[in-house]
């Protein structure tokens, strides 16, 4: 806040020497204006958070040693957004399975914002950005758009029916919703709408950079009813999205057949996530409305293609919630996932990413997944997973 300050200052010289309640006036101004906390030191904190990896003048080339090099800034060009909006977001949850870690902990958020703007200072002069009539922008609070989603990945297909969710976090989640599945996320702005007048059908162009891609982009069901040991994979038939005090999901119908009335009813919440070992996800499954007691059984991840890397269990570091269930994979070409899942209100039963548990008729059970992509698997990841908040 200097702007105010050559003000008085001015008008004093300028009408001969300052009076004395001008005088007074312009000390507290200086007190009140000089380095404070209150007025982050964002080149300091640069130096000393960010410039081991991305150089002390954003060059990218620090004296951290990473397989991945960190982004120079010096030549612009932003893969996660360019706003400072966009750079607060990356620098907050810092960017799923790289070395860029999330600042949320360490960091204030004026701190956190005034990096932000500093980054932008590191490059290139900024061309004006016109925003488009046909992008959706995240600001403050969740968004959601529907539409036609071209495939996610080379391997995956394009889904009529998809639906974005854009969360403050800058992370968004892709879905089809035919039969509701979680396809991946991208990280960065959020949509671009092709056309605004279609219904339903509008091609959807997702402006984020694809930072996971859930089974290769073509997930099979993630809910399966048991019977006698068989494991049936439930359809999933989509009601609604929702946005509530800063959050986002959607809600839908698990069905065995499609001519079976709903088996039960789940309330999917979604966030970003964001820590020192790594970053990533978060999603709350709420199961109600059963309507007969079943048995139900969920594998997350399922090692497909990768490698699995261990399982294990984690006990919640406040004692309310039972233990978490870990299990790590490393995708081909991809980060190593590690996902932790607890059930509340339900006992499950198997290991490793694999539960089971039962619903009585008319129950409420609360499962809670956390998926965090690091580049590297190590002891000091493992150790950190423990730290992981759950609800
Ligand atoms: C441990 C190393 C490390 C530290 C510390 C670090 N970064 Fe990064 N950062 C990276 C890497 C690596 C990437 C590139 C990730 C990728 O592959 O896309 C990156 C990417 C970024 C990006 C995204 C650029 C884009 O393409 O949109 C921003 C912004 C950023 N860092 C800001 C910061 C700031 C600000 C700090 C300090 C508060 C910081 N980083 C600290 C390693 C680091």
């Amino acid at each position: 806040m200097r702007m105010p300050l050559s003000h008085p200052l001015r008008t004093g010289t300028a009408s001969g020497s300052p009076s004395r309640s001008q005088g007074l006036l312009l000390a507290v101004l200086l007190l009140s204006s000089a380095p404070t906390a209150q007025e982050p030191d964002a080149p300091g904190l640069f130096l000393a958070n960010c410039a081991p990896c991305h150089g002390e003048n954003g060059d990218g080339h620090g004296t951290t040693k990473l397989d991945r090099p960190a982004r120079s800034f010096r030549d612009g060009g932003f893969s996660y957004g360019n706003t400072p909006e966009a750079l607060f977001r990356t620098i907050t949850g810092g960017i799923p399975g790289t070395p860029m870690p999330g600042f949320d902990t360490s960091l204030s958020e004026a701190e956190r914002r005034a990096l932000a703007n500093y980054v932008t200072t590191l490059g290139p002069a900024r061309r004006e950005v016109r925003t488009e009539e046909t992008v959706l922008v995240v600001e403050d609070r969740p968004a959601v758009a529907f539409g036609l989603l071209g495939p996610i990945s080379p391997r995956a297909e394009a889904h009529p029916r998809g639906l974005l969710i854009g969360t403050t976090s800058g992370l968004s989640f892709e879905y089809r919703i035919d039969d509701v599945r979680l396809l991946g996320i991208r990280q960065g702005e959020f949509v671009e709408r092709t056309d605004w007048t279609g219904r339903g059908g509008t091609p959807l162009k997702p402006l984020g950079k694809v930072v996971y891609l859930n089974e290769g982009g073509n997930p099979p069901a993630l809910f399966r009813s048991v019977h006698d040991g068989n494991a049936v994979p439930l359809i999933a038939r989509f009601e609604r999205s929702w946005i509530r005090n800063g959050h986002a999901g959607l809600a839908y119908r698990l069905f065995e057949t499609r001519d079976d009335p709903p088996l039960l009813r789940v309330e999917e919440g979604v966030d970003g996530y964001g820590s020192r070992i790594g970053s990533g996800f978060r999603r709350h499954f709420i199961l109600g409305e059963v309507r007969e007691a079943c048995r139900l059984a969920i594998e997350v991840p399922r090692t497909g293609d990768g490698e699995k890397l261990g399982t294990f269990f984690t006990v919640d570091p406040d004692g309310v919630y039972p233990a978490r269930s870990w299990k790590i994979v490393r995708r081909p070409e991809g980060p190593v996932e590690c996902v932790g899942a607890v059930l509340d209100g339900a006992f499950p039963e198997g290991v490793g990413g694999h539960l089971e548990f039962a619903l009585p008729a008319g129950s409420t059970v609360h499962l809670y997944v956390v998926t965090v992509l690091v580049p590297e698997w190590n002891e000091e990841v493992r150790r950190g997973l423990r730290e992981v908040p759950f609800p």
